[in-house]
Parts: C-alpha cells; structure tokens; sequence
C-alpha cells in the first residue's frame, strides 16, 4: 500500500503539485472512485459560483499577449482558478516562474486542476516544474499571508478570471458565496440598498487582490465583466489604488463564454504612481478604441473630448416611481374598468390613479397620451398609506393584493407601510416634464404634458425634470436636444453599462452654462429660481 507522503512525493516530482493528497483518506476515496462508475464529487450550481471556465485558446492569447509585453512573472496567483487553465497557460508560456498559487472553492474544479498539471507533465515531462499550490478554498476566507511571504522582491502575475455574478443575484438565490463587507463600497442609506449596492463579485475580488498585492512588483491581468473594469477605474482615486497602465482589451463574450455580456481583459502594472485612466483596445485586434476615466476630477468615457457644460446641473435629476409590483400597480383602462397584469378588471376611486409612462414610451419628441396607469399609494416617501381607507374601492384592491406586495425582496421596503413606493416627491406631482430612459441607448430628450388634467408619473427606469408652465419645460427641453448635450452625454456614458443614462450622468449636465453658450434668457433663470426653489439643486 502507497503511504500518503510517498504519493504526494511522486507527485511533487512528476508535477510540482504540493501536497496533491491531504489526508490518507482522501488517497484511498481516490482510488476507489477512479476504479467506480460514478463521478467523484457531486456537481455544485455553476450560477452561484459564476463559473464561466476559461477555454484553453483564450487562456493561452491571454499568456502570449502578457509574455509579448515583456512580463516574465516568478510568481504566479490565480485566485479562484476552476480546472486550471490560466496555470496550464502559465506553465506553458512562462520558463521563469518558480511558484503558482491557485485557489478554487468548487471541488470538482480543484481536483480536475490537480489532474490537469499531471496531465501536463505526463505530456511535457521535461518542462520545468514549479512549486505548485492548488488549494480548495473559498476566496474570501484565504489567508494571503502564505503567498505574500513568498513574493518577497519577485515579479508577481496575478491572473484569471473572477467569478461572473452579482451579490444580488446571489441573495435571489438565498446563496452564501458573498464576501462579508457586502457594502464595500460604502455607499449610503438608500443607495446602498438600490442599484448602488449592487456590484460584481469580480470586482470586490480584484479590488482586494489590488489592496493587498498593489505594492508588490508585477502585473494583473483578469477577464471580467465591462462593468466592472469601469468601476475600478472609477474607484481608483477613492482607494488610492497604486496602478498604472490600464488596459481594457475587449473580447468577444458570446464567442469565447457563450453569454451576451460585455467583457474584457483587465490589465495593469502593480506598485506604480496611480493613474486614473485605461486604454481600451480590440482583444484580437489590438486596434485602439480611445481612452477613458478621470481627466481634471471628471470621469469619462471617451477622455479626448473636454466639453463645456461638463459641470453640475441646476435641477435636480429624479428617478421614476420604484414599486417592484408591477402585476398590481401597472394598469389599463378601457373606458370601463381598470385591469391589472393579472387580468383582473375592477373599478377604482379616480383619486390615485395617475397616467403612466415607461422607458418604451420616450421614443417620440412629445410623449403620446399613454393607456398605461398607476396607482400612486404615497405623496412623499414614508407617508403613512392608513389614509387610503378613505378610497374604499382603491383600498381593497390593493389590500386584496397585499401579499404580493409584502413579497417583495428589496429591503428598501422593510419595516415600511403597507403599499410603500419609492422615488416619489412634491417633484412627481409638477405638470410638465423632461423625461429621459435610462435604458435605451439614445439621447433624446421627450416632452411629457399632463393628460386629463393630471401630471404623468414615470417608472423607475425613466428620469426627468419636472415644472409648473409648458414655457420653463419647453425651454429647458430644446436646451437638451441640442449636439453640445448629445456630445457631453457620449463623452461620459458607457454604452455597455445596463443603463447608459444615469442620475449621476444627467447631474453633470450644466444647463445653466449651456443656456449662456445658446445666447442666455436672463429672465427665465430669474422667474424659475423664484418660482421653484424645490426644483433646483442649489436648494436641495
Ligand atoms: C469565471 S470561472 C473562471 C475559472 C478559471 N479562473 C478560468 O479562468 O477558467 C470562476 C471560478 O471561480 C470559482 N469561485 C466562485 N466563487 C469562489 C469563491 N468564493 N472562492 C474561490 N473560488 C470561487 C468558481 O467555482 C469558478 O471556477
């Protein structure tokens, strides 16, 4: 019988792999499963880990671009590592490297990891052998201590391809593979709870791997998400972040991972003077596309172009209504009744139902009266909803459909009244606005004029300005469809991001400015700062 530390020295030397068997057990359950049927471990979910395993081609373009760039890495990290084949690319491309750590938390990967080396020395067994550390992990409770000691003043590479899933999908999924500073990025009361809060698990990854290997010598190089390059990009002056050299390589997701997402290589070099800002580039190409980032504390998509209204906007941007209960709040009327999207037909109290406008319904230059309703439970975020008794046909409705509002799972709606939504304000209820979706990707700016003479709400994918005369809306409007606007909003929205046009992205536009640059009307910035103080920013 093969003792443990007999095996794992025969396995040293044919393959570098440390400690290939932990245990005596381990080797005999081994054994007897290569002689059985069956497979060894049971399959985990691949989406709560995000795992998108790298194929074999794009791992090794990967090694041959970094190696082409002059990188000669000694030691190598690859922090959650799958079947191995950022190592399998390493080895085969990198004669100096002396030690690989790979870390996977799935054990069917990290096993196949293991096999994966020894195949590659059974294959090439007069390759140089590394000392190679596969450990079965998970990322967030490793201990990065082991490899800091053996970095000492070596050229170190840190390479893969984190995992592709958000938190918030993966508190859909009740999953337990999130790190426990889940709001890392620090942001604030609602904002952390919304849209904000979400991040790339990818990208709290690498960002951790920077903070504690930025000062090391060396390089990253990972495939990630678009997103998530543009959002370390965005952090790096706020985490001081010491990396220059900033490449985005853009890769065909589709083809390479069968997903429609947008993704790329991420590469930087470590322990430098921070730079703010990356270049993106074609992956197979290498045609340059521009750069993007900080310029003179402004972020940015294309840094080339400086514009002139790239300041802070006078109104106060606003989001839609959020209610995530779109089966019994969005509604229809035909003439008749009201029907839900569960094809319920009732009769309402006139009193809280508003019109309706969603992102499809922006296309056109003045919006279209629409069919589209909603209910608007509150005036102001947190208003006690008790008072809807007095609409006693409205109350049922929503009381007969309580359950599905108390299903939903966004916290923002914990401990709040019955029927709460959110992204709503005296600024809701003004008559005219300027809306804009933040899905599409156009930037076209639509009239909205009430209908029946009741102000139209937007939903939470639109955002608009709001005012109380058709002369201060229509003003502002044709100021927003001019090129200047049209030439800022390219020059700082990323057309891969899920919604292009953002709150912050419409708070730059400095219309104030623009109005002086179109040949000012003085009189108008003068009645509207009288007349609606709630409406600009200097007052909120
Ligand atoms: C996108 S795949 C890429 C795998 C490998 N790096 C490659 O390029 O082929 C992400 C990998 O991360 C692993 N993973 C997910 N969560 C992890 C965690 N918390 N700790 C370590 N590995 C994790 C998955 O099992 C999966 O193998």
């Amino acid at each position: 019988m093969t003792t443990i530390e007999e095996a794992n020295k025969l396995l040293q030397k044919e393959c570098g792999v440390r400690d290939f068997f932990s245990c005596d057990s381990e080797l005999l359950q081994i054994a007897e499963e290569l002689n059985s049927t069956y497979a060894y471990v049971a399959c985990e979910s691949n989406a709560e880990y995000g795992d998108f395993q790298t194929n074999q081609k794009l791992a090794n373009q990967v090694t041959e671009k970094l190696k082409n760039n002059g990188f000669s890495p000694q030691v190598v990290v690859e922090p959650t590592c799958g079947k191995g084949h950022f190592i399998l690319s390493v080895l085969n491309t990198f004669a100096e490297v002396e030690k690989i750590f790979g870390i996977e938390i799935q054990k069917r990967h990290f096993w196949q990891a293991k096999f994966n080396v020894l195949d590659f020395y059974i294959n090439n067994p007069d390759k140089k052998k590394p000392e190679i550390h596969i450990v079965n992990s998970n990322i967030f409770d490793y201990n990065y201590q082991t490899i800091k000691n053996s970095i000492g003043e070596k050229e170190l590479l840190i390479i893969g391809n984190p995992p592709w899933v958000t938190n918030s999908e993966l508190s859909a999924m009740d999953s337990k593979n999130l790190p426990q500073k889940s709001n890392f990025k620090q942001h604030k009361g609602l904002d952390a709870m919304t849209g904000k809060g979400n991040f790339d698990i990818a990208e709290y990854i690498t960002i951790e791997l920077l903070r504690n290997f930025g000062h090391n010598k060396g390089n990253m190089a990972f495939l990630v998400k678009n997103t998530v390059i543009k959002n370390i990009v965005y952090d790096i002056p706020r985490l001081k972040l010491p990396i220059a050299n900033l490449k985005k390589q853009n890769i065909d997701a589709k083809k390479e991972f069968g997903v429609s997402v947008d993704a790329a290589l991420f590469s930087c070099q470590l322990n430098q003077d921070t730079e703010c800002y990356c270049q993106e580039s074609n992956f197979y190409t290498s045609e340059i596309k521009c750069n993007f980032g900080w310029n003179n504390n402004k972020f940015m998509s294309v840094l080339s172009a400086d514009n002139d209204i790239d300041g802070i906007s006078p109104f106060v941007w606003r989001q839609g209504i959020k209610h995530d209960c779109s089966k019994v709040m969005e509604l229809e009327y035909d003439g008749n009744s009201y029907c839900n999207k569960l094809g319920e037909h009732f009769s309402l109290e006139d009193k809280l139902v508003y019109p309706l406008l969603k992102s499809s319904d922006l296309k056109t230059t003045i919006a279209n009266p629409t069919r589209k309703m909603t209910i608007v439970t509150q005036k102001f975020v947190g208003q006690d909803t008790s008072y809807i008794k007095q609409y006693p046909q409205t109350f049922e409705y929503l009381n007969n459909h309580i359950d599905l509002f108390q299903m939903r799972k966004s916290s923002i709606y914990k401990g709040k009244c019955n029927f709460s939504i959110f992204g709503i304000g005296d600024y809701s209820f003004k008559p005219y606005k300027i809306a804009i979706s933040g899905l599409y990707k156009t930037f076209h700016f639509c009239l909205v004029k009430p209908q029946n003479n009741k102000p139209v709400m937007l939903d939470d994918t639109c955002y608009f300005i709001g005012f109380d005369t058709l002369e201060q809306a229509e003003y502002i409007w044709n100021l927003l469809n001019t090129d200047i606007v049209e030439n800022l909003l390219k020059s700082i929205s990323f057309s891969d991001a899920k919604r292009m046009i953002t709150k912050d992205i419409l708070m730059r536009i400095d219309l104030k400015k623009l109005a002086k640059i179109k040949g000012d009307k003085t009189c108008f910035w003068d009645n509207i700062e009288k007349c609606q103080k709630s409406q600009l920013s200097l007052f909120n």
